[in-house]
């Protein structure tokens, strides 16, 4: 099939790139000239597990451009949606694209949403768009459940596939395009397909600060959530999956998503209290890194090494990652911050361009008088923590295998 995707985003180029795997044909259009540049030299402008040498295989399927000049029948709708100050989302873009996309639409298209909207958006903002320009068009909804970093594995190996649909030539058209991937498909309406995405992201995000909660109670009882939380997870009807309590859920999915559900639904005199509970645990969360360090010390005028600075491992992703609010708490608190991560540091060094940042672990810990972990990286699992002045450590995120010689805290264990 010929298909238009509109937006060169993590999840339009992985949509983009594993559609031309799948024998397809694509065009990205992406208003990023440096990005269009990038990948029609088939380079892939972000880091995503296996994207760039599936990229390279599929180059002559894959076309890119900055302009709105398409001529096929099925266009993706990839692009971004910001938060708004009052957390629901901006939909400029989405507008935007919309517009664009219909005045280049022929008769009997398909427009395919694949960005997170809030339910109802695909059916009461873009088609009314499209409907300026052309008469006859399939609009549908198809939300994305990639994982930043999995998002290609996530994408060939669905848990299912959910097509939100108005026709039958849209069900057809969707159904035939993921005729190769294994996995349960689900037919909706387009608004149900979005609020799946939403409920779906807001009850992994439940089971998240779930686990947090108990554990800061396990805390306080002096057990180990995480031999608690094994116990839960073998009733088969909860799964161990999501249950790994640590400071929270950054990235930029989890906190905006739960933001814009819960801020619709107060637009419509309705208060998600469910919702509210759980954004505030993750607000907590990370701070209560900083509580137990000042229960051993004072920390105005400490050196506090933070190791971890990505919302999760194996990304260069901080977008919302919970160091931020640790170190924000920790400099206002008048200590002096060392901060290490293995990929994030650049990202970092745009929202804090002026604490330390060090080449490795043993510079960031060098003379420290505590120590906090923020991101599981596996390179923390064993750590040298000899060169520490005080040998502190708070965990964040379970990681550690040795914790020999040191004085170890959990966050919530
Ligand atoms: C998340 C969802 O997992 C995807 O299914 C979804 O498609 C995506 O958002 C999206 O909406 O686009 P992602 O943000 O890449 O994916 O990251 P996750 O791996 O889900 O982790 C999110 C945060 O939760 C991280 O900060 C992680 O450390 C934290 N987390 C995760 C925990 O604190 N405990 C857990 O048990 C699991």
């Amino acid at each position: 099939m010929d298909l238009c995707i509109v937006g060169g985003g993590y999840v339009g180029l992985t949509t983009a790139v594993c559609f031309a795997e799948l024998g397809n044909r694509v065009r990205i259009i992406d208003v990023d000239e440096e990005k269009v540049e990038k990948i029609k030299k088939g380079i892939a402008p972000i880091y995503e597990e296996g994207l760039q040498e599936m990229m390279e295989r599929n180059m002559q399927r894959i076309t890119a451009q900055s302009h709105f000049d398409f001529d096929e029948s099925i266009v993706f709708i990839c692009v971004g949606t910001p938060s708004m100050p009052d957390g629901s989302m901006d939909l400029r873009y989405v507008k935007e694209a919309a517009e664009s996309i219909g005045k280049n639409l022929r008769e009997g298209g398909l427009i395919v949403m694949k960005s997170t909207v809030f339910p109802g958006t695909t059916e009461n903002i873009i088609k009314p768009i499209i409907k300026k320009h052309v008469s006859n068009f399939s609009i549908a909804m198809n939300p994305e459940f990639l994982r930043e970093g999995k998002a290609i594995h996530d994408f060939m190996h669905p848990d299912r596939i959910v097509i939100g649909v108005e026709d039958e030539r849209g069900e057809k058209t969707l159904r035939k395009l993921y005729e190769p991937i294994e996995a349960p498909l689900l037919v909706t309406t387009p608004s149900e397909a979005e609020m799946i995405k939403y409920a779906s992201n807001a009850f992994l995000a439940t089971k998240i600060s779930f686990a947090n909660e108990i554990g800061n109670m396990c805390k306080m009882l002096g057990m180990d959530v995480y031999k608690v939380m094994e116990g839960v997870a073998m009733d088969h009807r909860i799964s161990p999956h999501f249950l790994n309590a640590g400071i929270g859920f950054g990235g930029s999915c989890f906190p905006k998503d739960l933001r814009a559900l819960y801020a619709g639904g107060k637009k419509m005199g309705y208060e998600m209290e469910m919702i509210r509970a759980v954004l505030d645990v993750n607000e907590r969360q990370p701070l209560r890194a900083v509580e137990i360090l000042e229960k051993h010390m004072e920390v105005k005028g400490k050196t506090i090494a933070v190791l971890g600075l990505a919302f999760k491992a194996e990304t260069d992703d901080v977008r919302e990652s919970r160091s931020i609010p640790i170190i924000e708490a920790l400099r206002k608190k008048g200590a002096i911050v060392r901060a290490y991560d293995p990929m994030a540091m650049d990202n970092m060094k745009k929202i804090f361009p002026d604490i330390h940042y060090c080449g490795s672990v043993e510079e960031a810990l060098k003379e420290a008088d505590a120590c906090i972990i923020a991101t599981d990286w596996k390179e923390f699992e064993n750590i040298d923590f000899s060169g520490m002045r005080n040998k502190l450590v708070i965990e964040g995120r379970r990681v550690l295998k040795n914790k020999d010689g040191i004085t170890y805290e959990g966050v919530c264990w």
